[in-house]
């Protein structure tokens, strides 16, 4: 059992690194800010700001965006020293395993599918949600039973009922699709997502810009209408409103900019780049989330702001219909490519996992030989995230990916301190400023999150870990590379 806290030293990670068996490093500084940029603006902007602005900040949702934000920059500097450091496929897995010990991996291992596979599911929601706002302006619409999934939560009543649908099938398809893209290889997938990113970038300059000219001061003078706060304690205050509930249920929009370090291992030059693609990222989806949360409040007041395509309904709501078009093709395109990005993330955590034991090796270890990716794990995730995003109820989905992703972000700058105790002098191509400083207020911005969501989400978290370390000890603790070296040879890659 004493193994189960094994370490991975650097070494042995930059050793791994000069195998043989890894992928092609074919990603530039700007190629990995694009894949940052397309993972980050999607459902979270185009979708759930429609929520959060209806039912938990107000206006104040710009404040929510900046604080999310904040949390995100601190934890963006932690896992930018680590890329740099350890630049191996696995993320914020591989730093875990370097510097708390295996079950501390696995369990940020398994935290990182609730990021990247439950949270494909619910961009594949959001998309589906663009996509019927779209096809709505020609007149067209899909059989309601195959519109949504099949049970939503309501937030009043706090029940779980039916919403007369079976499926959500448009959600359905988009995954199939991703997954074909994605099997056949990094370098199409990356410039199929440059050109989604221009587009995206183009259409949220336009809701700002235009957008800008529709804003009526009146308002935002209710501008915090339920208050600055959101901190509960499991349960205990009721339901989180406010200000900081909105940080938390937008901070969603955030998630992805970590993706980047997931491609490490297919970045040229990655001491550099991969730093500067995580952080120029965020930066710029920081700045751009602001504007379009105070455009969006100061379009429509925050009472009348549609929950389900907040974005384009803003511009009907203001009689700019053509704009509806514009912003339904851009928002459907945004989410395309972050549903790329995660989907393409995915398979590599799982890829870095198998490479360690902790998962079956001639599964999530098979890189094709043509292609060179993970197929067998990405077509895997594709049927995960196709179910659950025909199935499962977006609200539900996106709360789950939200506790669990703060929670990876909470390791990792724990792990950035235990790091600089542990291996002060070991070559840091990227230093995050003002340690420990910078990870103790990441720690403490994404705990502060995490308790601003509805309670009920720490039951789900917990269920979750279960789960995974069901399948750690019956599995992962008998097959690690690092408590059995025995197995480690010659059955990595097929
Ligand atoms: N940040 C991503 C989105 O908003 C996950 O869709």
């Amino acid at each position: 059992m004493k193994h189960i806290f094994a370490k991975k030293t650097l070494a042995q990670l930059n050793d791994e690194m000069k195998k043989d068996d890894r992928m092609n490093r074919v990603i530039d500084k700007w190629g990995l800010t694009s894949l940052g940029v397309g993972a980050i603006i999607g459902t979270g902007i185009f979708v759930l700001t429609g929520v959060a602005a209806h039912d938990k900040a107000g206006p104040a949702l710009m404040l929510s965006f900046v604080v999310a934000g904040i949390a995100c920059i601190f934890a963006a500097l932690c896992y930018a020293e680590f890329a740099a450091m350890a630049p191996v496929a696995g993320s914020a897995y591989t730093y875990a395993y370097a510097t708390l010990g295996e079950i501390f991996a696995w369990i940020i291992g398994w935290d990182l599918v609730l990021e990247y596979a439950v949270g494909a599911s619910t961009v594949a929601h959001g998309w589906s949600h663009y996509f019927q706002d779209f096809i709505g302006i020609f007149g067209l619409a899909i059989p309601k039973v195959l519109s949504n999934a099949p049970f939503d939560y309501n937030p009043e009543t706090g029940v779980l009922g039916a919403t007369g649908t079976w499926l959500d099938l448009p959600a359905l398809i988009i995954t199939g699709l991703i997954t074909i893209v994605l099997v056949r290889g990094i370098k199409e997938s990356t410039r199929f997502n440059n050109v989604m990113v221009l587009v995206k970038l183009a259409v949220v300059a336009f809701v700002i810009i235009v957008g800008s000219f529709y804003i009526k001061w009146e308002n935002y003078s209710n501008f915090a209408p339920f208050g600055y706060g959101g901190i509960t304690f499991f349960g205990w205050g009721g339901t989180p409103t406010g200000m900081l509930a909105g940080a938390s249920t937008i901070f969603f929009a955030y998630i992805g900019f970590d993706s980047v370090s997931t491609h490490s291992e297919e970045a040229k030059n990655p001491q550099k780049d991969v730093p500067f693609g995580i952080i120029t990222s965020l930066i710029v989806c920081t700045l751009l989330y602001i504007a379009v949360a105070a455009v969006l409040t100061g379009m429509v007041p925050y009472d009348k702001i549609n929950v389900d395509a907040p974005v384009s309904d803003a511009f009907r709501q203001v009689g700019l219909p053509w704009a509806q078009f514009l912003i339904s093709l851009g928002a459907l395109t945004g989410i395309t490519s972050v549903l790329l990005v995660m989907m393409l993330s995915q398979p590599r955590v799982l890829l870095a996992m198998a490479r360690d034991g902790l998962l079956p090796p001639s599964f999530f270890g098979a890189v094709h030989p043509r292609f060179r990716t993970p197929w067998k794990s990405t077509i895997l995730t594709g049927i995960c995230v196709g179910i659950m995003g025909a199935l499962l109820p977006l609200r539900i989905l996106a709360e789950l990916v939200n506790i669990g992703t703060l929670l990876a972000f909470v390791i990792v700058c724990a792990a950035v301190l235990i790091m600089r105790r542990t291996n002060p002098d070991a070559p840091r191509p990227f230093r995050a400023p003002l340690v420990p400083l910078t990870p103790i207020l990441g720690i403490l911005t994404c705990t502060m999150l995490m308790f601003s969501l509805p309670a009920e989400n720490w039951a789900r978290l917990i269920i979750w870990l279960g789960i995974g370390f069901a399948i750690y000890f019956s599995y992962g603790v008998r097959h690690s590379h690092l408590a059995h070296p025995e197995l480690a040879g010659g059955n990595e890659l097929q």
